[in-house]
C-alpha cells in the first residue's frame, strides 16, 4: 500500500485509489519446479490434487484410497495417521507430498496435549501484537511438532454482530485492530521462511465479510456492497496478504446473492490481480456442494465444480466428488484442463515453497507441547486480556476481606473457559473427552490466592447458564450470606457459541440475572465476572455490582488472571476490542458506525453500547494532554501520564473523522494505537506516524482516495467523546 501514495511539499498526494497491480513475487526456480512437474501430472492426477479429505469423516480404507489417488491435502489427522498417509502419497507415480492442514485457532487446540491460549477475542483485548505474535510461534511449533503443515487460522472476519455464533473467532469489530493482530499472529505461524522447520501456513478466512451474515445468521448473505466490501472488510486480508500469509479460505456466505465460491471479482480480480496473492485458496467445507444445496446457483455437482474452479478456488474442501466432476468436465470439453492447471499450480508452488518435497514431515522441537516456555506464554497472554470496565473501590480486594464467596455457573467450569475449538469443546475429536491439566479456573485461583492472604473461600454454583433441575440459588445466598465479597462468574457456554450457533437474545440465559437479584438482597460487595465467548447484554448486573471484569474465553490460565487481577496481583490492562450492547435490538451497535439521524436514542433504549470499543481501565490512572499534530510530517503526539499510584499499562488509541467526504464516512476510526507502561508519575510524548491512507475513503466506483478537506483526529483512552482530546486539520491533496 505505501507505494501508492506518497507526501510532497507538504500535502499528501495519494494515488487516485486505482489499486497498482501488485505483481505477485514469484521465485524463478519455484517456477520452473511447478511447471516441470505440472508437465508431468495426467488429468487424474491434477484433479486429485485439488481435493482435500477430512480424515476424521470418511472411513479409513477410503482415506489411504485418496491418498494413493494423489489428494493433494488432508484435514484433521494426526500422529501416526498421518505418517501413514503421507507414507502412501510419497509412495505414488509422482511422490507429491500432501498437505496437512487443521484448525489451531488458539493453541494446537484438538490436540489435547497442546496448549490452549485465549481465544481470537479475548487475545485481542490485550491490544498487544508481541503477545498475539508469540502465540503464533508457539502454536506453528506445537502444530508443526505433530508433522502438520497448515493452520486455518488466523479468522479475519469482522465481529460486528455478536448474535452471530463466531465473535469468539474473531480480533473484534474493528478492521485496524484485526490487520495489526491478524499480521501478528501469521508472522507468528509462518516465521521467517516457509520451508523452517518450526514454520507452518497461515489461512486468513473468511474471505470475505462473512461475520456480516444478516441477522447474525452464520454462512447467510451479507447483502455487502463491494465498496464497503473494500472500506470495511479488506484492509485485514490486505495487509495479511502483504505480510505474505500463504493461503486464503473462502468463507461460506454471499455478497448480495454472489456466493463468495462463485465470485470471481473477490476470488480472482481483487484477491489475485489488485493484491498480488500468489499462494492457494481453500474453499471452506464442502462449499463447492453447498452451491447446489444451500444456496442454489447451481443444478448439480457438475455446474457448481464449474462455478467454483472457474472463479479462482485451488483446493476444494471436503466436496470429493469435484473429482469426478472436474475430470468430467474437461473430458467433455465444459472445462478448458488449464483450469485445473491455475489451481494446481498455486498449490504446487506454496508446497515447494514449504520445502515439503526436500521434508514432507514438519519436525517441529519433539516434546515442546505444553512445556512451561509455551505456557507461559498462554498464561502472559491471558493476564494481559482481563478488561476492567467497573470499579467503586472494591478492587484490588482488601486484605480485610477475610471471607470470599465464589458464585455463578462459570466460575468452575473450564469448557467454558476454554470457548470453541479445544480437543473436548469442539465436536471434533471427542466432546467427551476430560480435560487436560494444567488449567485454572476462576475459582482454582481464587482459593491459591485467598490461601497466601488467609482468607477464607466459599463457593457454590447456584445456576448453570442454561436454567437446570441442580439450579439451587438459596443454597448461593445462604453460602455468601457472611461473606465481606462476593466474586459472580456469569457468561455463556460453548453450546451457545460456535458454527451454526446464532443467538437471538444476547441476554443472560438461565437464571443468571435472578441469581444477581438475589445476592444483591444481602448488600455485600458484587465483583462480576463475564466469562463468555462474546458480548453479551448484562445492563442491571452491570448497574448494580460494583466492579465489572470481562474475561473471555481465556485459556487455560484465564481463571488464574481473573483471580490476580481481583486480589490485585496483576494490574489489568485489557481493553474492549468489541462493543457490548444494552440490548440485542440495538445491533448493530459497533463504534466506527456512519452518521445518521436516529434521534441520538430508541424511545425504549439507549442509543450508545453498554461498554465501548476500546474501553478499560486498570489500578493505575492514565491521564493524556497536549495532542498536536504536525502537518509536514504527518505525525500525531499526546502526552500520557500515569497519575496513579501504581505501574500500568494504557493502550492509547487514536482514531480520525473525515469531516467532509463524497460519501459518508464513520464518525470515528481507529487508525494507529500504542501499549504503554508507565510507573506512577511518569509522563511520556506518544507520537504516531501517520500515512495518507490513513486519511483515504473508498468512492462508490470503488476506487481508494484521499480528498482534501478538514479532518479531526482524537486520540484517548477509549472510542468515546469524553475520552479522548480532539484537534482538526485541512488536507490538501495535489495531483
Ligand atoms: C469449518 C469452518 C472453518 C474451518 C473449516 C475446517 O466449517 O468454517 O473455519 O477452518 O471448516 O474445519
Amino acid at each position: 500500500m505505501s507505494n501508492k501514495s506518497r507526501i510532497k511539499n507538504g500535502a499528501v498526494v495519494c494515488a487516485g485509489g486505482d489499486y497498482m497491480k501488485q505483481q505477485a513475487t514469484f521465485d524463478p526456480v519455484i517456477e520452473a519446479r511447478v511447471e516441470e512437474l505440472l508437465s508431468r501430472m495426467t488429468l487424474e492426477e491434477k484433479a486429485a490434487q485439488m481435493v482435500q479429505i477430512p480424515y476424521r469423516m470418511v472411513p479409513r480404507e477410503e482415506a489411504l484410497d485418496w491418498a494413493r489417488k494423489g489428494a493433494g491435502s488432508f484435514l484433521h489427522v494426526l500422529g501416526d495417521d498421518a505418517r501413514e498417509v503421507q507414507s502412501i502419497a510419497l509412495s505414488t507415480r509422482l511422490g507429491i507430498p500432501v498437505l496437512f492442514g487443521i484448525d489451531a485457532i488458539h493453541g494446537h487446540g484438538l490436540n489435547e496435549q497442546a496448549t490452549i491460549f485465549p481465544s481470537q477475542l479475548a487475545a485481542a483485548c490485550s491490544w498487544n501484537p508481541a503477545l498475539v505474535e508469540e502465540m503464533g510461534r508457539v502454536t506453528a511449533r506445537e502444530v508443526a511438532t505433530d508433522g502438520l503443515h497448515w493452520t486455518f487460522s488466523p479468522v479475519l472476519c469482522l465481529g460486528r454482530d455478536p448474535r452471530w455464533g463466531r465473535v469468539d473467532e474473531t480480533f473484534g469489530e474493528d478492521p485496524y485492530l484485526t490487520a495489526v493482530l491478524g499480521t501478528a499472529i501469521i508472522r507468528g505461524y509462518q516465521g521467517k521462511r516457509l520451508d523452517g522447520n518450526e514454520s507452518i501456513l497461515a489461512c486468513a478466512k473468511h474471505y470475505i465479510g462473512y461475520g456480516e451474515a444478516v441477522g447474525g445468521r452464520d454462512a447467510c448473505d451479507t447483502e455487502m456492497t463491494y465498496r464497503k466490501l473494500r472500506d470495511v472488510f479488506l484492509p485485514p486480508f490486505e495487509q495479511a496478504i502483504e505480510a505474505g500469509c500463504a493461503t486464503v479460505m473462502t468463507a461460506y456466505g454471499s455478497i448480495d446473492g454472489t456466493p463468495f465460491t462463485a465470485s470471481e471479482k473477490t476470488l480472482k480480480t481483487i484477491l489475485r490481480d489488485e493484491l498480488g496473492f500468489d499462494g492457494l485458496v481453500v474453499t471452506d467445507w464442502d462449499n463447492v456442494n453447498s452451491l447446489v444445496e444451500r444456496q442454489h446457483v447451481a443444478e448439480n455437482l457438475d455446474e457448481a465444480s464449474l462455478l467454483a474452479a472457474e472463479a479462482g478456488n485451488d483446493m476444494i474442501m471436503t466436496t470429493t466428488a469435484f473429482y469426478d466432476s472436474a475430470i468430467r468436465l474437461v473430458r467433455t470439453g465444459k472445462m478448458p484442463e488449464s483450469v485445473l492447471d491455475g489451481a494446481v499450480k498455486n498449490i504446487l508452488r506454496v508446497k515447494f515453497r514449504m520445502g515439503l518435497f526436500e521434508q514432507p514431515e514438519k519436525r517441529g522441537v519433539p516434546g515442546c507441547l505444553g512445556c512451561a516456555e509455551h505456557l507461559e506464554a498462554s498464561r502472559a497472554l491471558a493476564r494481559e486480556s482481563i478488561v476492567l470496565l467497573k470499579n467503586n473501590g472494591v478492587l484490588p480486594l482488601a486484605p480485610t476481606v477475610k471471607k470470599i464467596a465464589v458464585v455463578g455457573p462459570n466460575a468452575d467450569d473450564i469448557r467454558a473457559q476454554y470457548g470453541d475449538w479445544t480437543y473436548f469443546t469442539h465436536p471434533m475429536p471427542n466432546p467427551e473427552h476430560p480435560p487436560v491439566r494444567p488449567y485454572v479456573t476462576v475459582l482454582e485461583g481464587v482459593r491459591t490466592l485467598a490461601e497466601a492472604s488467609g482468607a477464607e473461600v466459599v463457593y457454590a454454583r447456584g445456576c448453570g447458564v442454561i436454567e437446570t433441575p441442580e439450579d439451587d440459588l438459596d443454597a448461593a445466598v445462604e453460602a455468601a450470606r457472611d461473606c465481606g465479597a462476593i466474586l459472580l462468574v456469569l457468561g455463556d457456554c460453548v453450546e451457545q457459541a460456535g458454527e451454526f450457533r446464532d443467538r437471538a437474545d444476547l441476554s443472560l440465559s438461565g437464571r443468571q440475572e435472578e441469581l444477581f437479584l438475589r445476592l444483591k438482597t444481602l448488600n455485600i460487595p458484587i465483583i462480576t465476572v463475564l466469562v463468555a465467548t462474546k458480548p453479551l447484554c448484562f445492563p442491571r448486573v452491570a448497574e448494580g455490582s460494583d466492579a465489572v471484569l470481562v474475561a473471555f474465553n481465556g485459556g487455560m490460565f484465564g481463571g488464574l488472571a481473573v483471580a490476580e487481577a481481583v486480589f490485585g496481583k496483576l494490574n489489568p490492562s485489557g481493553k474492549l476490542p468489541v462493543s457490548v450492547p444494552h440490548h440485542t435490538g440495538q445491533i448493530p451497535v459497533y463504534y466506527n458506525s456512519l452518521p445518521g439521524w436516529h434521534g441520538g436514542t430508541y424511545v425504549d433504549q439507549p442509543a450508545e453500547s453498554l461498554f465501548a470499543f476500546g474501553e478499560g481501565f486498570g489500578y493505575a490512572r492514565f491521564a493524556y494532554d497536549n495532542l498536536r499534530f504536525d502537518e509536514k510530517t504527518l505525525t500525531l503526539s499526546v502526552t500520557l501520564t500515569n497519575a496513579g499510584t501504581v505501574r500500568g499499562a494504557e493502550t492509547a488509541q487514536v482514531y480520525i473523522r473525515d469531516l467532509v467526504s463524497s460519501v459518508i464516512t464513520p464518525i470515528k476510526r481507529l487508525i494507529a494505537f500504542e501499549k504503554a507502561t508507565l510507573e506512577p508519575g511518569e509522563t511520556r510524548e506518544l507520537r504516531f506516524q501517520l500515512k495518507p491512507e490513513d486519511f483515504s475513503l473508498v468512492l462508490p466506483n470503488e476506487r481508494r482516495v484521499v480528498e482534501s478537506g478538514d479532518f479531526q483526529l482524537m486520540a484517548g483512552t477509549s472510542s468515546k467523546d469524553a475520552d479522548l482530546l480532539s484537534l482538526t486539520f485541512r488536507l490538501t491533496v495535489t495531483n
